[in-house]
């Protein structure tokens, strides 16, 4: 009985230790993908991927009257999905705890794609804004986040229909940095400062999604192109957050 005893202490005191390693390495395992995802500045996410042309197609059928300014970005904006379908500049208030619905004139297409691939991916829903430039034109320098939230995890997904993803370009200390040119949907690091030349004679358009998402500590299906380790944020970065 007391052989027992003490093997039962003993077996417990084991476990107690197995666990406590157990945790350990999980935590450090997962602080070192936190660091890891908080240097993301470019990187690909392999998606099924959409008939390019159809989307934009049902995209540039929506009225104008539908589509708002954004004076901070430069650039036109269609809410896609927004707090409660909302329309217009009222999609882009993300405040409040309204559910996040489809707007009613989102396709089908465009619908089934985030429910079903996206949104489980991300494990929320968010805002989905289409972002559509003019051609020859620029979108302003910006930062899509606030001031102290600089250097966190700001990821934002983007999928480019219609133009180059090389056009967005980093703003480092030395000089311009432009994206990669891919063909699939990417993560973007929007805490870092960055604008965007659509050089071509046609249009820009873009689907994105960012807050309240902010990205995931670990992804099973992106590459990294761009990291921020490798690049020196200019000094003068604050005077890219929005005022
Ligand atoms: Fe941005």
């Amino acid at each position: 009985m007391v052989s027992i005893t003490y093997n039962s202490r003993h077996a417990y005191l084991l476990v107690g230790i197995a666990i406590n390693f157990y945790s350990n390495i999980c935590l450090c395992f997962c602080f070192c993908l936190n660091i890891g995802m908080n240097e993301l500045l470019f990187a690909t996410v392999d998606f099924p991927l959409l008939d390019k042309a159809h989307i934009v197609d049902t995209i540039m059928d929506t009225p104008r009257k539908y589509w708002w300014w954004d004076s901070y970005r430069t650039t036109n904006m269609l809410p896609l999905m927004t707090r409660s379908g909302k329309i217009g500049h009222d999609g882009s208030d993300n405040g409040g705890k309204d559910e996040f619905e489809w707007v009613d004139y989102t396709s089908k297409e465009i619908r089934d794609w985030f429910d079903d691939i996206v949104f489980p991916w991300m494990g929320q829903r968010a805002r989905i804004m289409a972002l559509l430039t003019e051609p020859n034109f620029s979108n302003a320098e910006h930062i899509d986040c606030d001031e102290n939230q600089v250097g966190t995890m700001q990821h934002k997904f983007r999928y480019v229909l219609q133009g180059q993803t090389d056009t967005l370009y980093w703003i480092t200390e030395n000089g311009q940095v432009n994206a990669p040119a891919i063909d699939q949907p990417f993560l973007m690091d929007g805490g870092w400062p960055h604008g965007m030349h659509n050089s071509s004679n046609g249009f820009k358009l873009t689907l994105a999604v960012g807050a309240p998402w902010i990205g995931n500590h670990s992804y099973d299906n992106i590459n990294v192109l761009q990291s921020r380790k490798d690049y020196v944020l200019p000094s003068n970065w604050r005077q890219y957050l929005k005022k």
